[in-house]
């Protein structure tokens, strides 16, 4: 995968993750752990160390039906996307998808190219026939967003976090690939 998106005023380009972008990974995932409560961790929970990350990335690239994109505006890494799925036979036809873009360039389409890039690598796959997803029910942006390219609510899974002390509800989604 590879793409260069014309945006506004500057080109994203989205590519697969390699081993040497786990330093950018690690220092985006510590500002966007401080920039919203619709990720599953919080300011100063994210914990990987470079070697981990570059093992994470490693096997994201040997595998046949997950993969770790990231999205650059020049240097600087702005979003991250992932699908993550199991090896087993009965499982790995479905993915779980992962994204974040970051705060100071929301709302100029980089979430939506991040998401046309998810779900045409899942095509391209051969593999992939379900993309599943969970979001916070109070994401507004996000649910509009993952609408928008034809996910549906699929369930609500009651107390799935606990943010500040307050039980977090999230919903289920998916989208079917022909
Ligand atoms: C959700 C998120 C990925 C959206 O990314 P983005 O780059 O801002 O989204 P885009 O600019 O591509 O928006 C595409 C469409 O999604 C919808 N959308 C996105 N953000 C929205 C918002 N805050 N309110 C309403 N609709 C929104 C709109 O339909 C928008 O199209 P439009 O701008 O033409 O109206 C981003 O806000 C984010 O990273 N949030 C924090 C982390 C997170 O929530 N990750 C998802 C966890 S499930």
């Amino acid at each position: 995968m590879y793409r260069e998106v014309p945006l506004q005023n500057f080109i994203l380009t989205i590519r697969e993750a390699q081993i040497n972008d786990a330093q950018s990974m690690i220092d985006y995932m510590q500002i966007i752990s401080t920039e919203s409560n619709n990720i599953g961790f919080g300011m100063g929970e994210f914990q990987m160390t470079l070697e981990q990350e570059r093992e994470v990335i490693r096997k994201y690239s040997e595998s046949d039906n997950s993969v770790f994109l990231v999205g650059y505006i020049d240097e600087e890494l702005v979003s991250l996307g992932n699908l993550s799925s199991s090896a087993r036979p009965r499982m790995r036809h479905s993915a779980d998808l992962g994204m974040s873009v970051l705060k100071k360039y929301w709302r100029k389409g980089i979430g939506q190219a991040m998401m046309h890039a998810l779900i045409d690598w899942a095509k391209g796959s051969g593999i992939l026939r379900k993309i599943n997803l969970e979001v916070t029910t109070y994401n507004t942006g996000g649910i509009a967003l993952y609408k928008k390219m034809g996910f549906v609510t699929q369930g609500t899974i009651s107390r799935r976090m606990l943010i500040d002390g307050e039980f977090v509800t999230t919903y289920h989604m998916g989208l079917e690939l022909d």
